[in-house]
């Protein structure tokens, strides 16, 4: 197969490798009529999988397919207005449309498939506020119901929308917040239930939903979305994809490199594969080579994976735990994981008593417990329970980690001294 490299973004079409069961069961469910909530840590390929998967569901023709992306929408309304937006490719919508944009001619309706999207957002945006999104989203669902065939909608990166919501730009919870959040999800769960069979969903995002919402005690509205959880890929599945772009690119990377470099990441996150099949590409090309051998692995991971520009990757992850635990919660993660990395790569019993020992002993009371930012560190993949304690899920990360915060870092028990 010609497997091309990635790029800096989502992948589809022959950028796509493997998750063909993955693709069945997705299938499978939107013929079903159940709405999905695809969950992983960041970086897995949740967007490839959705995309791909709607692109293949295209070609097939059984489906209309609409995808949103919520990354930067701050309130409902906004996420209407994306919604409506990216609902305009079926053209059950573009009547509704027609009449919101205040254009009411048939001509009009032409002018709908004509309007860039930006446009079309922003005519919309002038309609849609904090009184009538629930209508306006209403009548976007029920014209999607309406469409000649069942409309898959996948919405990317919902859980940040949610987050938002709840916990605005000061990552403080807010009763207001919380039922701005709670309207929010209810009228999607209302939508869900009303339409099941002919706009199936399909919601995922980088951020899991689960550990938000059980902290606003809104797990409820999570219900009507079958949790589907993306797992990394095993070695062998990662040990074909490098060996299917070394083809590509007309390299020899034997299959005892390839293992190598799977073994160094301890979890094949999709990216991080294509990652280091980059970094090899351009240390090769330097080298002026194109046979790798076993002793290039170390030098590659730990020059070129885990320099500078790896590091960019991590304030990447910095930045969503952040959001997700708003910032008290934020330090103790940092600290958490700075203690796992910095003692070996395991999180004992006893480190995880002084830390919360730590905490309260601090003069300033800390609210948030440590029991819940392990549960988030759990959840959103970053370290595991095994027998001894956590760990971290992935070599890199793990690595990267130990990089950037272990230096000057003070252990719990020597805190409490
Ligand atoms: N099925 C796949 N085949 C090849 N590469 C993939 C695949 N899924 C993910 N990737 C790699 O991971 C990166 C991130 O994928 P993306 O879908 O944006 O992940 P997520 O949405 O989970 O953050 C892509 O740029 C690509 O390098
Ligand atoms: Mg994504």
């Amino acid at each position: 197969m010609n497997l091309r490299k990635a790029g800096g973004n989502w992948v589809e079409g022959d950028r796509f490798f493997d998750r063909e069961v993955e693709i069945e069961a997705l299938m499978e469910r939107v013929g079903d009529g159940i709405h999905t909530l695809v969950t992983a840590q960041r970086r897995m390929g949740k967007t490839s999988l959705v995309r791909e998967l709607l692109r293949r569901l295209r070609v097939q023709g059984d489906f209309a397919t609409v995808f949103v992306d919520l990354e930067d929408a701050v309130t409902a309304a906004d996420a209407v207005v994306e919604i409506a937006a990216a609902a305009r490719g079926v053209r059950s919508t573009w009547g509704r449309m027609t009449d919101w944009i205040g254009q009411s001619s048939s001509a009009a309706v032409d002018r709908i498939e004509e309007l860039g999207m930006s446009e079309l957002r922003v005519k919309l945006r002038a309609r849609v506020d904090a009184g009538n999104w629930r209508t306006k989203g209403d009548a976007v669902f029920a014209s999607l119901a309406e469409s000649g065939r069942p409309v898959v909608l996948a919405i990317d990166e919902l859980p940040i929308l949610v987050n938002r919501l709840l916990q605005g730009h000061d990552f403080e919870m807010t009763p207001e917040r919380r039922r701005d959040a709670d309207e929010f999800l209810s009228w999607l769960r209302k939508n869900g239930q009303a339409h099941g069979r002919r706009i199936p969903m399909i919601v995922s995002g980088s951020v899991g939903l689960e550990p938000i919402l059980k902290r606003a005690e809104l797990s409820a509205h999570a219900n009507i979305f079958a949790p589907f959880d993306l797992k990394p890929w095993d070695e062998e599945t990662a040990i074909e994809c490098l060996g299917a772009l070394a083809g590509s690119y007309d390299l020899q990377l034997p299959e005892e490199v390839c293992r190598r470099m799977c073994r160094r990441l301890r979890c094949c996150v999709p990216q991080h594969v294509q990652q280091f099949f980059d970094k090899f590409h351009e240390y090769l090309r330097r080298a002026g080579r194109r046979e790798a051998t076993p002793d290039d692995v170390s030098q590659v991971y730990s020059q070129e994976m885990l320099g500078v520009r790896g590091q960019i990757h991590l304030e990447h992850y910095e930045s969503r735990l952040r959001m997700v635990l708003g910032d008290e919660g934020y330090s103790v993660a940092i600290d958490l994981l700075t203690e796992t990395a910095a003692g070996g790569g395991v999180l004992g019993e006893q480190s995880i008593a002084q830390c919360g020992a730590y905490l309260s002993s601090l003069p300033d009371r800390v609210t948030v417990r440590v029991a819940d930012v392990l549960h988030v560190l759990e959840h959103d993949g970053y370290l595991a329970r095994l027998e001894d304690g956590y760990r971290f899920v992935s070599g890199l990360v793990e690595d990267w980690w130990r990089g950037r915060h272990s230096h000057g870092f003070v252990p719990f028990d020597r805190r409490l001294n």
